[in-house]
């Protein structure tokens, strides 16, 4: 029987070697005679055992990692293809503590299948809610949608069944769906896995919202540093058209939609809905103000939808188990599923989906194994770079919208990057001062001239040039980004900021002179 390995396509195993390992083992199965295929699938998110190589055995799937080319020939020494030990060997995949505790409901295919083999899909419970969706009135779609507790993963967490009935009850002859695939938060990469780990269930989740609104196009925005997720799903979309999965009839019913892919430049900014609308345009990415709401005047000045590749992608499972069994998962207002990436100095970086409630302590102690280079953890800087930086003191924290809110955080896209205690917070918040001043759309004064004021505020600190009268000022000019920016980047800014000076004053101490000491 034809033995399956599989060695994962995306772009962080790529980064890590996994075209050569494939070779050198196409090569080996070609030397020895052996009857096996390499299948590249997507990555499992345990990115430190990247590129993490498996053979499908009776037992089930054993997972080798993290594999280089020159391993290749000791694996098949060691008899790999039916699961031989080896120093590499790390059992079933399955029973990998960092995969075994979490709960996959969106990311349930991403590693497991061939990315783009449709039968794949399929045989993994596939097209199983567009099949139910197809079968309901639309409204029903939106309620289940609504009743399922899904909030926007893109950052603000917004209900998506209510942004979805705006669109619905919006009169006009075309709508769109556009998926927010811009991806600009540090630590985060849930959007990239799934684009080239499970790319079809993102087109499902896509259509469901068309039918669900009376949209009949979709547009996957998303930033030219991502080559592979781009080719991915131009890949998967033909694979989807040539199916009937998308066109004029949508799995032979009476619905109509069709996607694309566009680009953006990369810029942090152009994730923002109003800025991505202008790009998607062929406009400069520069924020629109609000009112009128984009699902009321969206892309081209029609209705729109704009949901996070995140919010998308978990609408099929919702679909197809149904909204009680989505919302009996989580806690509080946060309901199901959420993908946590682990990144920074961390041991064990990687995703991890898992219900709402994890406390960040459990986060980063347990499941990351604290930092990775052994040092005590600092900070914790959670949702990106708009995101505080929470001290072991929050850790308790449970991970859910509101838990974090009531402590000036945010969860944002479920990014969580570590530090050790080497890290200096006053840099810190002075970096995030500099990202906004490089970033802003340049479209309102707290911002643009802001943070500018703010890096030189920062440096002044760090000087120690009159350090407590630059430190109001700091919290001054915080203040008034907060309150007085149009969008989230001038005005959430001064969270990292006003964590750091918080939770770390001693970062931000009078120093002698800098200049002086040197
Ligand atoms: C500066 C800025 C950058 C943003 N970047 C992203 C992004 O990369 N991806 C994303 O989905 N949402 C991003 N958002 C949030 C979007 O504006 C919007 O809320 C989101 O796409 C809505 O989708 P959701 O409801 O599914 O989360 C950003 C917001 C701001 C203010
Ligand atoms: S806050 Fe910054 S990025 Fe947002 S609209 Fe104002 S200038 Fe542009």
């Amino acid at each position: 029987m034809t033995v399956t390995i599989f060695v994962p396509r995306d772009a962080a195993s790529l980064a890590l070697g996994a075209d050569k390992v494939a070779t050198a083992i196409a090569q080996e199965i070609e030397l020895r005679g052996l009857d096996a295929r390499i299948v590249r699938n997507g990555s499992r998110g345990m990115a430190w055992l990247e590129p993490l190589v498996e053979v499908r055995t009776t037992t089930g799937r054993i997972a080798y990692g993290p594999v280089k080319a020159v391993d290749v020939a000791s694996l098949f020494d060691a008899g790999f293809l039916s699961g031989g030990d080896h120093p590499l060997c790390l059992g079933l995949t399955k029973e990998i503590p960092f995969l075994r505790q979490q709960t996959r409901l969106t990311f349930a295919r991403c590693g497991v299948t061939d990315p783009l083999s449709l039968d794949d899909y399929r045989h993994y419970q596939g097209l199983k809610g567009l099949e139910r969706a197809l079968a309901m009135p639309a409204p029903e779609i939106v309620q289940e949608v609504t009743d399922s507790g899904l909030r926007g993963r893109g950052g603000a967490g917004f209900p998506t069944g209510i942004k979805w009935k705006t669109v619905a009850d919006a009169a006009g002859p075309q709508k769109y769906i556009v998926c927010n695939a811009d991806e600009g938060d540090s630590g985060t990469f849930a959007d990239r896995m799934i684009m080239e780990g499970d790319p079809f269930v993102l087109i499902e989740g896509m259509i469901i919202a068309g039918i669900a609104t009376g949209a009949t196009n979709g547009y996957l925005y998303t930033r030219s540093e991502y080559p592979h997720a781009i080719e991915t799903m131009n890949a998967a979309i033909a694979i989807a058209r040539e199916a009937g999965i998308l066109g004029a009839s949508v799995m032979g019913s009476p619905y109509a939609f069709d996607m694309e892919v566009r680009a953006g430049a990369g810029a942090y900014v152009c994730g923002e809905e109003t800025s991505l609308l202008n790009s998607l345009e062929g406009k400069r990415g520069i924020v629109r103000a609000k009112p009128p709401l984009p699902a009321l005047k969206g892309f081209l000045g029609r209705p729109t939808v704009v949901n996070n590749v995140i919010s998308l992608a978990s609408v099929p499972v919702i679909m197809d188990r149904g909204a009680a069994f989505y919302r009996d998962f989580g806690m509080g207002r946060s309901r199901g599923t959420i993908p946590i990436q682990i990144a920074g100095n961390v041991k064990y970086g990687g995703l991890f989906e898992t219900a709402f409630g994890l406390t960040l302590g459990q986060i980063i102690d347990e499941i990351g194994g604290g930092t990775a280079t052994g040092r005590p953890v600092k900070a914790v800087q959670v949702g990106g770079p708009l995101g505080a930086y929470f001290p072991r003191e929050l850790f308790d924290t449970p991970f859910d919208y509101e838990a974090f809110a009531a402590r000036d955080g945010l969860i944002g896209h479920a990014g969580v990057v570590v530090f050790d205690d080497t890290a200096d917070m006053l840099k810190q918040a002075r970096f995030a001062m500099e990202f906004c001043a490089i970033e802003s759309c340049g479209k309102c004064t707290p911002c643009r001239i802001g943070s500018t004021r703010g890096v030189e505020t920062a440096d002044k600190i760090a000087r120690g040039i009159e350090p407590e009268k630059n430190k109001v000022l700091l919290a001054d000019l915080c203040n008034t980004m907060k309150f007085g920016s149009l969008c989230a980047l001038g005005g959430f800014t001064p969270y990292p900021v006003m964590s750091a000076m918080n939770h770390f004053p001693e970062d931000f101490a009078p120093t002698p002179l800098v200049e002086a000491a040197e």
